[in-house]
């Protein structure tokens, strides 16, 4: 794994609390929600955030398709890995495929994911902004996806996001933290793991 030259730690994460924007602080990974639906209007917001994200080229390969009736659930469901049972409990998913001939292959590298990434973060911290929680997940069957919601034959499912407002009992916020702590989930290297100075290996210093 590529890691920074061991360093001292950059900055206190205590002190970043009062600069990350709210919506990067609190953002959490759940997987409890309240029955609450999601009106259409939010949805609107949730991808026409997704829909001003960058691009490679302005490529924009990004597709969606909202589900949040009971029937498709089901069925969806029922291409979804065991372990991620979690998300028949939310109330609203957004699942995003592309064609990755839609997008560049640079040296190998095909930035349709990236740019798919870029869209779901947009929406991700648009959705934390309206009081939602989300849940990625890449635990599914593709094929049966695809099947299940009709989706194009070149097309690649990206990743499935689970939505829903958070659990309205005290009980289940309890249990989201603890399950939280129980995968290490807040978990993060130290940014002087991740980053270098100048060229790699040489240690981020104090930011002044
Ligand atoms: C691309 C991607 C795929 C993920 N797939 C799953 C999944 O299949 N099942 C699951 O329970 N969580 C999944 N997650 C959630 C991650 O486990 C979670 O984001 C990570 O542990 C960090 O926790 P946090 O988001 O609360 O900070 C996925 C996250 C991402 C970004």
């Amino acid at each position: 794994m590529l890691k920074a030259k061991k360093g001292g730690p950059v900055v206190n994460p205590k002190s970043l609390t009062v600069t990350l924007a709210p919506a990067i602080h609190y953002r959490q990974s759940t997987t409890n929600w309240s029955s609450q639906p999601l009106q259409p209007i939010v949805w609107e917001v949730l991808l026409e955030a997704a829909r001003r994200a960058p691009s490679s080229w302005n490529h924009q390969p990004a597709r969606y398709v909202v589900v949040d009736h009971q029937q498709t659930k089901k069925r969806l469901m029922s291409v979804i890995h065991r372990g991620n049972a979690w998300a028949g409990k939310a109330p609203g998913w957004v699942v995003q495929f592309a064609c990755p001939a839609d997008d560049d292959i640079i040296d190998g590298k095909p930035y349709y994911l990236y740019d798919c990434g870029l869209a779901m973060m947009s929406l991700i911290y648009q959705a934390q902004v309206l009081g939602l929680v989300a849940r990625q997940m890449i635990g599914w069957d593709e094929q049966g996806v695809k099947e299940v919601l009709a989706l194009p034959k070149h097309a690649r499912v990206v990743v499935i996001t689970a939505l829903g407002y958070p659990p309205s009992t005290s009980f289940a916020r309890r249990m989201t933290h603890f399950r939280r702590r129980m995968t290490q989930q807040h978990k993060r290297f130290a940014v002087a793991y991740l980053a270098a100075r100048e060229h790699w290996g040489n240690p981020l210093c104090q930011v002044d």
